[in-house]
């Protein structure tokens, strides 16, 4: 395979809440080195397209799953267009939220806060050729909107005296590389690592997720899921920030809708998170998509699907046909 080091998060339990059937069609939305994939097509004699909107994971899972021949389907895009890129009657579906190692540690793609990544460009942007580069997303902000941004997304506290320092460095046109941001955020808040962290951690997040529209991505794919899947087919969902796993734990909460698999999200084992720290913060929810005739006796899924009838002109089992 290729250089692209990733090691896949609660694979097995993602796995368990597909229970891949042969014959059946599935969708793996963040493809990346193509481990979720890989162990779903391994699992049954099943189909899968595969979705990722990264130049690199489409060349990386393309080579690894290139051994399962035309059982396997592979686009580029981005999931928040999932209801135009997917066909309906999926019959499970995995979203392995966020970037993976790879698209962290190519000190080219502008991501890495690390210290040998300094001349890397700032850009961020997991789709090269489109959206806007880090820079120019903070180009076009103020400097309250650039604290709003970091504090939301970032969770960071001193938000407002780093989104300054960060607006002063672009002033004196000392903002181009990952090493300037850095150099900015511990001009307002020190160097030292506070609770373990790096203190430029929490801002690149925040950064990342505006300059890749993470939650807007993540919205259009839940509202799209509905119509994708089939009754009974299976959403499964890994997020890593609490941002994305409460827009998740909200969506299922739709009883008239989704049956949850489990209450609580499905975390890493102690094993897991010693091998690979960064499933420390992964949370899995994976819900069914209820049955028409569950519909039937539930009057608010009776009501929802007059809704989407009207909305739609159709029902909510429509199109129940899998990728050709
Ligand atoms: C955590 S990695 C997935 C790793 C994969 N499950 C594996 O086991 O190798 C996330 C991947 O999702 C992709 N991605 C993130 N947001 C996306 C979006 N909105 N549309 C399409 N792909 C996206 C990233 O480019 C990255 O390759």
């Amino acid at each position: 395979m290729s250089g692209f080091a990733h090691r896949t998060v609660l694979r097995d339990e993602v796995v368990r809440a597909l229970s891949p059937r042969d014959g059946a069609t599935y969708a793996d939305v963040t493809l990346g080195g193509g481990g979720h994939a890989e162990a779903i097509l391994s699992a049954a004699n099943c189909r899968l397209i595969g979705l990722d909107r990264d130049d690199a994971a489409i060349a990386a899972s393309t080579e690894r799953l290139e051994k399962f021949g035309d059982r396997v389907r592979i686009t580029r895009g981005p999931f928040g267009d999932a209801a135009n890129l997917l066909p309906s009657g999926l019959d499970g579906l995995v979203a392995d939220l966020g970037v993976s190692s790879p698209q962290l540690d190519d000190a080219s793609r502008g991501m890495s806060f690390r210290r040998d990544a300094s001349d890397a460009p700032l850009d961020m942007r997991m789709d090269r050729s489109t959206g806007q580069t880090a820079r120019e997303l903070i180009a076009s902000f103020g400097e309250e909107q650039l604290a709003d941004v970091i504090f939301e997304l970032g969770e960071e506290r001193a938000s407002r005296r780093i989104a300054r320092s960060i607006k002063r460095a672009e002033e004196a046109g000392q903002l181009a590389t990952t090493g300037d941001l850095r150099h900015a955020i511990y001009q307002a808040v020190g160097g030292d690592k506070r609770s373990g962290i790096d203190p430029a951690t929490r801002t690149f997040q925040a950064l990342r997720i505006a300059v890749n529209d993470e939650l807007g991505e993540l919205d259009r794919l839940l509202s799209a899921l509905p119509e994708l899947l089939s009754p009974n087919g299976v959403a499964a969902i890994i997020s890593f920030h609490s941002l994305e796993d409460r827009r998740v734990k909200r969506a299922f909460a739709d009883g008239a809708t989704w049956a949850p698999l489990a209450k609580k999200p499905i975390e890493a084992s102690p094993e897991e998170i010693v091998e690979n720290p960064r499933a420390r913060s992964a949370k899995l929810r994976a819900a069914r998509r209820k049955s028409a005739t569950e519909a039937e006796v539930d009057p608010r899924a009776a009501k929802y699907a007059a809704r989407r009838a009207r909305k739609h002109g159709s029902g909510p089992d429509r199109g129940q046909g899998g990728p050709s």
